[in-house]
This record gives structure tokens, sequence and C-alpha cells, in this order.
């Protein structure tokens, strides 16, 4: 899945503050929401400032880089933030949260010791416990169990959209991953893959689309790999799920991500031929494009049947654009593996892409395996890379201007008078018009591409 930026909460509140952080993928986003939603029966109010709050929650992201030392460095900012509180006579309670936690445990612990609650992906609906816990005995909890439970029975009601951008929201339908590739830490740090019954989905889409909600993007780590029990006793695929999710009346869009190519049955590319609600837009990593790497990989599939799905997306759905995610310097990548990904990058074209050098994950096969490749080799291959993606991603938008798509309005724009919307591609799209449009979906001729985004105006009701 796409990682984000660092992101924080919501308004401001007189009474007893939570402050979360949050890094890494919208699952993470999803999380510190459903965190918050936690919180709130115990009296807990989101804040903007770490500043204000009684409980600081660090959700944190370990798939690439030095994430542990990243972790920490925060962490020493928010002792003193701690402190500070404490000798205005206000108690703080730090709490580290997602796949750093999961990985680091106990160490954490060791290195940080004014850290108050150490908890995983999978535990935190357990959180009201363990905050009595290190209230009552004054030590630390550290809860990163896998349970036999499923946290989303437990988990109350959200009463908000998870995501900043009303009306848009992240659900998540499936988690954890059984396909260990060998550079990933996702399958140690979310566990195994686990579908949610469809009931629950239906209820919390509902639930959403009643608070204003249009566009639900689906969530998992393996999104395409959903199979959960359905109302009847069977099993359902997300195809399946998607079509039920259609027959919700205002929802006007829905997403999916993250998908697997082994994954991408059939059924759900014909559902995008089928569903005018399932937008043309999807995020289909494909780590590399030569398939002794991806085999190496463990990815399961090859560069041509990649290709092969391609094709029968755009078959089924001709307007469909791909996004994807690529990891340059695996170990042993050679220059003719580099050249590979390069050709099936000018193959598909991609609407928008994230690359990566390869970063090397403790615990994981690929991080043990000879040749790793230098820095500067993966400098040199990730330019070449970006540059032809974001060729690819100009072309790609600069072939909307001129054109009349529907947006989705989500929030005000930085400009006085400005608001900002989505397109079904993703992309940003300004225009100046009356905020009241804030939820709703209008046609925009695009008059401009930006670098990021798309400027336009406002034609009328779809
Ligand atoms: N479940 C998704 C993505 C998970 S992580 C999938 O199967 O593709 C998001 C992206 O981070 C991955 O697609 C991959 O491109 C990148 N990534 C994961 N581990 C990495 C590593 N060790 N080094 C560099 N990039 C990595
Ligand atoms: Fe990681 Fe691979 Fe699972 Fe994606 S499919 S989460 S890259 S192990
Ligand atoms: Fe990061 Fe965990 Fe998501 S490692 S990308 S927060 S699943």
């Amino acid at each position: 899945m796409t990682t984000l930026s660092p992101q924080t909460a919501t308004p401001p509140s007189p009474t007893r503050g939570v402050h979360v952080i949050t890094w890494g993928c919208q699952m993470n986003v999803y999380d510190s929401a459903r965190m918050q939603d936690v919180l709130r029966p115990l009296g807990f109010t989101p804040v903007d400032t770490p500043e204000t709050a009684e409980i600081i929650i660090l959700n944190t992201c370990h798939i690439r880089d030095k994430a542990a030392e990243k972790v920490f460095s925060e962490l020493g900012r928010l002792r003193l933030i701690k402190e500070a509180r404490k000798i205005r006579g206000q108690q703080t309670l730090i709490a580290v949260a997602g796949c750093v936690a999961q990985a680091e445990g106990e160490e954490l612990l060791t290195r940080a010791p004014y850290v108050d609650i150490v908890l995983g992906p999978q535990t935190y609906h357990r959180l009201p416990d363990m905050l009595a816990n290190a209230a009552r005995t004054g030590k630390a909890v550290i809860d990163i169990d896998f349970p036999t439970e499923q946290k989303f029975d437990f988990l109350p009601q959200n009463e908000t959209p998870q995501s900043p951008n009303y009306p848009t929201a992240f659900l998540t339908i499936q988690e954890g991953c059984d396909k260990f590739c060998s550079f990933c830490v996702v399958p140690y740090t979310r566990g195994a893959e686990n579908s949610r019954p469809v009931s629950t989905i239906l209820e919390e889409a509902k639930r959403l689309v009643d608070l204003g909600v249009r566009d639900i993007s689906l969530l998992g780590q393996n999104v395409n790999a959903y199979h959960g029990v359905g109302p009847d006793g069977n099993l359902w695929s997300l195809a399946r799920l998607a079509y039920e999710l259609a027959k919700i009346p205002a929802l006007l869009r829905i997403r999916y991500t993250t998908s697997h190519p082994r994954d991408m049955d059939d059924t759900l590319i014909a559902a995008h031929r089928d569903l005018p609600q399932l937008m043309p837009f999807l995020h289909l990593p494909v780590q590399s494009g030569s398939d002794r790497i991806l085999r190496a990989m463990n990815r399961g599939h090859t560069a041509s049947n990649y290709i092969d799905i391609v094709h029968r997306l755009r078959e089924a759905r001709p307007d469909i654009a791909l996004s994807s995610d690529f990891i340059v310097g695996y170990p042993g990548e050679t220059d003719e593996d580099f050249n590979a990904t390069m050709r099936l990058v000018q193959k598909v074209g991609f609407a928008l892409a994230y690359s990566f050098k390869y970063s090397p994950r403790p615990g994981t096969p690929a991080a043990e395996a000879p040749l790793q490749i230098p820095e500067d080799i993966k400098n040199t291959r990730l330019q070449i890379l970006q540059k032809i993606l974001h060729e690819q991603q100009d072309t790609f938008n600069d072939q909307l201007v001129g054109h009349s798509i529907p947006v989705l309005f989500t929030s005000r724009g930085r400009k006085q008078g400005q608001i900002v919307g989505r397109s079904p591609w993703l992309q940003p799209v300004h225009i100046n018009g009356p905020e009241h449009l804030i939820g709703q979906e209008r046609l925009v001729r695009i008059t401009a591409r930006l670098s990021h985004s798309l400027d336009g105006i406002l034609e009328g009701n779809i």
C-alpha cells in the first residue's frame, strides 16, 4: 500500500485529549481513527498537538529504512513534552502502536523506558485495559499478541469517517499476509491473512454512507485475496463484495487497495466491466519487470502474467489507469534485470507509481541474500526509473486537459474561494466554487495540469 507522510488527528478538546501521530500506509490511518473510536467512550477527544494530550499514540511503520531509529528520535521529542507536562502537574501516557511496535516489542521499552504502552496492530481494541493497567501499576504495558479474537468484533461503531478528506473514507476488509515476499516485513508485523465477515463490512459501509461518505477505499494488505464469510455461509470474494456494496444507493465510488497480481481473478476483472461505481484506477504493485528477480522475491508471477492482467483489465474497462510499486536494487539485480523493469514500464504506461530502493529488513530472507547492491547503483537506477514514471504520470494527466470529468469535492482549497476534489483517478482537482459543493460530485472541465494536480472549471451536474 501507499505510504503517507505524517498525519495528525482532529479538533481540540477542553476535556481529555488524545493525540495520534500516524506513519505508514492507509491501514495505519484507518487504525489510528479506530483507536480514537476505542478511546472516545472513555472521554478522550482527538487534539491537534501532543502538548495538550493526556495520551500520545505514535502509530508506526516498519516497511523501509531505519524505521526504529525514526521512532526513537520522535519519542525523544515526545519525552520532553511528557516531562514538561509533568512539571505542570499533568499526567501523560505515551503509547507506541503499529508495525514497529509489533516488530520491536520489549526492545522499545529497553531503549525508551518512558514509553507506557507498546501495542500491536491486532490488539488495539484492548487499549482501555492497557490504559487502566498502566495507570494503576505505573508500569509499562506491552500487548503485541496475535489474539484469537478479531479486534473488529470489539471495536465501537465508528462515528467519523476515517480519512481527513470527508467524504472519502477507508474501510479495512482484510488484513495480514501469507505471501511472504522475501523482502517484506508485513507478514511478520500484521500476521496471517484474515478477512472480515461480509455483514460487518456492509454495516460499516452503510454507516459511513449515512455519515456522508461517498467514496470508500476498501483496504487490505492483500485486499483482492479477500475471502470473508457471507450471510449465506459461503466464502465471498472481493468481486462478490463489490457487487453487494454497489447496491448502496448513495455510495458513488468504490476502490480497493492494495492488490496482488496473483489474486487478480476473472470475476474481479468482470466487476470492473459491470460496476460503474468501481473506480477506473487500480494500484497493482509489480515490484520488478525481471522474471529472475520476481522469482527471487517470491512474488509468484512473471512480468508477462502482469502485462496479461493489464490487457484484460483494459479490455473490461478501457479507461482504467494503473498505478504500481517498484523496488530497485533487490539483491542480485543486474543491469539486464533493471532494463527488464524499464521495458515493463514502457509497455504498461502507469498513471502513478511509487518506487523505492531495496531496504534490507531484519528477519526477512532477502536481507541475508548475497550480492546486496551498492547504494550508488540503487540511487542511479531509482533516478532513471523515476524519470520515466514521472513522465508517464504527466502524460496521463495531460490527456485529461480539455475533458469533462466527475469530481467529488472533499475540502476547501488553499486559495480564497477555491475548493478541491478528487477525480476518478485520484488526482486532486482545484476549482473556484462554493463550499456547499463539498461532499458532492460535479462535472468539471479540466483546464490545466499542475505538477501533481489539475485545475478546472465547474460545468454542472453529472
Ligand atoms: N501488499 C502490497 C504492498 C506492501 S508494502 C503488495 O503486495 O504489493 C508497500 C510497498 O513497499 C511494496 O509494494 C514494495 O514496493 C515496498 N516495499 C516493501 N518492502 C520493501 C523493502 N524491504 N524495501 C523497499 N521497498 C519495500
Ligand atoms: Fe509484503 Fe508481499 Fe505480502 Fe505485499 S504480498 S504485504 S509485498 S509479503
Ligand atoms: Fe508500514 Fe505496517 Fe503499513 S509496515 S506499510 S504500517 S502494514
